[in-house]
């Protein structure tokens, strides 16, 4: 298929993943002959300026996808289970984002930066699932110090933004920093966040699991495993909700089997696609999620070997959650799916 010939959904056009994957077509120039958006049946019949060209939002329950070559999802998991098998059947390559389908053994969980050469054949359910927020800068960074020194065991504590918890989580932190100050009362709530974001910490993202770890911690350790194929790894996570709008940050602490060489570990880490590394001195040595350079890169400061242990370190990553994270990952599944006639 030509590229040009490429008919496109966006399921979720309205979200704040949605919106973010329209800008990135614009800016990456992709070719497609039609594009549908798609959203719940309180949007439909909004309009939607997307490459210079107005739309109407479909709603999904009656939006027919045998004329789609390449859908995106991500409007949640159980729009995804309820929809996204069906518009896969009627002939569309389905780019999921939610976590509906990341730990089903056919589906392949991609970054293409990683494991993108799984997107040499077309899965056989004719769905990719893109993995969570938190863990594409974890194998982005880990993956090529995997390959040098063996990485056996990670632990990660994030510091996620407002705007993965969608346009209502920026909403929910924006009114709430507004109500804190200016001295109004704020109840504890049960909104977005549990209890309110602004001017706080949350240590719980997602749901409880009887383990005591919280769903968005499983999905950092299995999705890790499953990327890197690695089902030995140790991994364990604290995801921590914080009031920032935009932008996740992670500290990762990592052994390996091999001793580690800092400088080594710069240069290896300065060679990573699409990674870059902040290691001057003062505030050139780390990146900040509010003043983040290229939101389209995965940033790694703050690189450190343990003294008392040559075996571990620790990186510091600061990533755009809305692209890194979701669209952009997922439109580069789509431009790696395309380049092979995967359509
Ligand atoms: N935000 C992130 O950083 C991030 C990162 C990775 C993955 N994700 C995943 O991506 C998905 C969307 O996240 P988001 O942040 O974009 O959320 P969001 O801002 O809340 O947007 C949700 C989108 O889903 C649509 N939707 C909701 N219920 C629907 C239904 N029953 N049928 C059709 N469409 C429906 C909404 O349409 P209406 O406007 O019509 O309600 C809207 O377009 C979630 O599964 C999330 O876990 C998000």
């Amino acid at each position: 298929m030509s590229r040009s010939a490429l008919r496109i959904a966006v399921v979720g056009a309205t979200g704040a993943v949605g919106e973010t994957l329209l800008a990135l077509f614009s800016e990456r120039q992709l070719a497609f002959d039609a594009l549908s958006l798609v959203a719940s049946a309180r949007s439909a019949g909004r309009t939607i300026v997307a490459r210079g060209e107005t739309y109407q939002v479909e709603a999904l329950e009656r939006f027919d996808f045998s004329g789609i070559d390449l859908a995106f999802f991500s409007a949640g998991s159980a729009v995804s289970l309820q929809w996204a098998r069906a518009a896969a059947k009627q002939g569309a390559l389905v780019i999921d984002n939610t976590s509906a389908f990341r730990m089903d053994p056919r589906t392949p969980l991609v970054v293409p930066q990683v494991n993108g050469d799984l997107l040499r054949r077309r899965p056989e359910d004719g769905i990719v699932a893109n993995p969570n927020c938190a863990t594409i800068p974890v194998v982005r960074a880990l993956a090529p110090l995997d390959r040098r020194y063996g990485v056996r065991k990670i632990v990660v504590s994030t510091y996620q933004a407002a705007s993965g918890a969608g346009l209502t989580g920026m909403e929910e932190l924006r009114s709430g920093a507004r109500a804190s100050l200016s001295e109004e009362r704020v109840e504890p709530s049960s909104g977005r966040f549990k209890v309110p974001l602004a001017f706080n910490v949350v240590p719980s993202i997602d749901v409880m699991q009887g383990s005591g770890f919280t769903l968005e911690e499983q999905k950092i350790v299995q999705e890790s495993r499953k990327i890197l194929g690695r089902d030995d790894l140790l991994v364990s996570a604290t995801a921590v909700r914080v009031p920032v709008f935009n932008g996740h940050s992670e500290a990762v602490y990592f052994e390996c089997e091999a001793p580690l060489d800092r400088a080594e570990i710069v240069e290896i880490l300065r060679g990573a696609p699409e990674i870059v590394v902040h290691d001057g001195e003062g505030a050139a040595g780390f990146p900040t999620p509010r003043f983040l350079p290229d939101p389209d890169r995965v940033h790694v400061g703050r690189i450190r070997v343990v003294p008392d242990n040559p075996h571990a370190g620790w990186l510091w990553l600061v990533t755009d959650n809305l692209r890194i994270g979701a669209a952009l990952n997922a439109l580069q599944i789509a431009e790696m799916a395309i380049a092979h006639d995967l359509l």
